[in-house]
């Protein structure tokens, strides 16, 4: 017999299988328009025709399941998450909510239940933005508001995110088409792992998210001058990367003074990057997070100064490229309503929490109200092939987000 708990062990499972299709064998690592992509998509298209969808990718290589309404023109309610993943990543970032909303939608088709809206699942083909340093490029595109230039950008290898859309099956050409039209669109709702300890601390299998919090991401490059390791003297230098090491210390001191900031250097490139020569160059990655959004913009603006300082006296050169931004984005009252409610007639306890994680729904807010639900994970541990999820927590958070839906319906059914 199906129950929520063995439909959410199937979920775990799918999740671990999903966790073997790597660019690395030692670890979890897929980026955007990979190969392991590929896989991806091909085993979730599987589950979302048995789950009775019908299936297509779309122009930047999004993953999108329908399942029609009981009526024609019919409005449409979104559901999804990415599936892509960090470095080293965990299984569970990602694809645990396309799975059970695949699967909260299979759980339909096999009552041969039809609601009087479709559904969509959307698997984003990039959230994490590894590849291209640029996040959310799957559902950027979906939101219509994906910059053009960043076509030209080329991965560590070289390649242009154009000709890897292309290598993938997409068309770079005319992501355009990827835009999904607002006017039919009732909303939009995520499951998520927690990626934090809050839930875990309190005891309860699934929250509520009130709102995800401000983040904006930059590319910083130091360019001093490459020379010679042993003929050079130390005060002819113009070492790249003690100017830049010196910055991502400030960078912390800064961030640790300042009640409810985060700043992450998470990547560092060095050129040449041979032992024997001095750097001549590096970039590195900035990400920087707050809940209010003019102390964001402020310390944005502290750091730049910071790093414009800092070269001056290093007598180095430094360009800032701001990459992607957005302010903090409130979740939408009426669906957090009917999400509370679903987690009481589940009888839990409900607590409502914001995101210090960036998601696809606050893309998807260009195109829709949205909502969210974090699933409780070990330790709160996350971007670590550490993360983990109890399946009994998969199987409430299953059972809540049908609830939900079916909650939706019946809204919709007596409007
Ligand atoms: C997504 O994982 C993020 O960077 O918050
Ligand atoms: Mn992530
Ligand atoms: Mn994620």
């Amino acid at each position: 017999m199906t129950t929520p708990y063995s439909i959410a062990y199937t979920i775990l499972q799918q999740c671990a299988q999903l966790g073997s299709y790597s660019e690395e064998s030692e670890c979890l690592t897929r980026r955007f328009a990979t190969p392991p992509m590929r896989q991806v998509n091909a085993a979730v298209t599987q589950w979302m025709q048995e789950a009775g969808m019908s299936v297509r990718q779309d122009a930047i290589g999004n993953i999108i399941g329908r399942y029609e309404a009981d009526h024609a023109d019919a409005k449409t309610f979104l559901l999804g998450s990415h599936l892509d993943s960090v470095r080293d990543a965990g299984k569970y970032d990602g694809p645990l909510g396309v799975l059970t909303a695949i699967a909260c939608v299979r759980l339909l088709h096999e009552r041969q239940q039809r609601l009087p809206f479709a559904i969509e699942v959307f698997g984003f083909a990039d959230e994490e933005g590894l590849r291209y340093h640029v996040p959310y490029l799957g559902s950027q595109a979906v939101a219509g508001v994906l910059a053009p230039h960043h076509l030209d950008q080329p991965d560590v290898d070289g390649i242009t995110m154009r000709e890897a859309i292309r290598t993938f099956g997409g068309d770079p050409d005319t992501l355009a088409t990827c835009v999904r039209d607002k006017s039919d669109l009732l909303g939009y709702c995520e499951v998520h792992i927690e990626q934090g300890p809050v839930l875990e601390k309190s005891d309860i299998p699934v929250g509520v998210v009130t709102a995800i919090i401000g983040q904006r991401r930059m590319n910083v490059t130091f360019t001093g001058e490459a020379g010679h390791a042993g003929t050079v003297p130390m005060n002819l230098r113009h070492d790249a990367l003690t100017a830049a090491s010196i910055f991502i210390v400030l960078v912390e001191q800064k961030a640790q003074q300042h009640a409810g900031l985060v700043a992450t250097i998470g990547q560092i490139s060095v050129y040449p990057g041979a032992s024997n020569v001095i750097p001549g160059k590096v970039t590195l990655s900035l990400d920087v997070r707050h809940a209010d959004d003019d102390q964001l913009e402020q310390v944005c603006q502290q750091f730049e100064q910071m790093a414009r300082e800092m070269a001056k006296k290093r007598q180095v050169a430094v360009t800032w490229q701001q990459v992607q931004q957005h302010g903090s984005i409130r979740c939408d009252h009426h669906l957090l309503d009917l999400l509370q409610r679903a987690i009481e007639q589940q009888g839990q306890r409900v607590i409502a929490l914001p995101s210090g994680a960036g998601h696809d729904a606050a893309i998807m807010n260009h195109l829709t109200p949205m909502a969210m639900l974090f699933v409780r994970c070990y330790k709160g541990i996350s971007h670590n092939p550490l993360e983990s999820v109890k399946v009994e927590d998969v199987a409430v958070a299953l059972s809540v987000l049908e609830r939900f839906l079916l909650s939706l319906a019946q809204e919709q059914r007596t409007a």
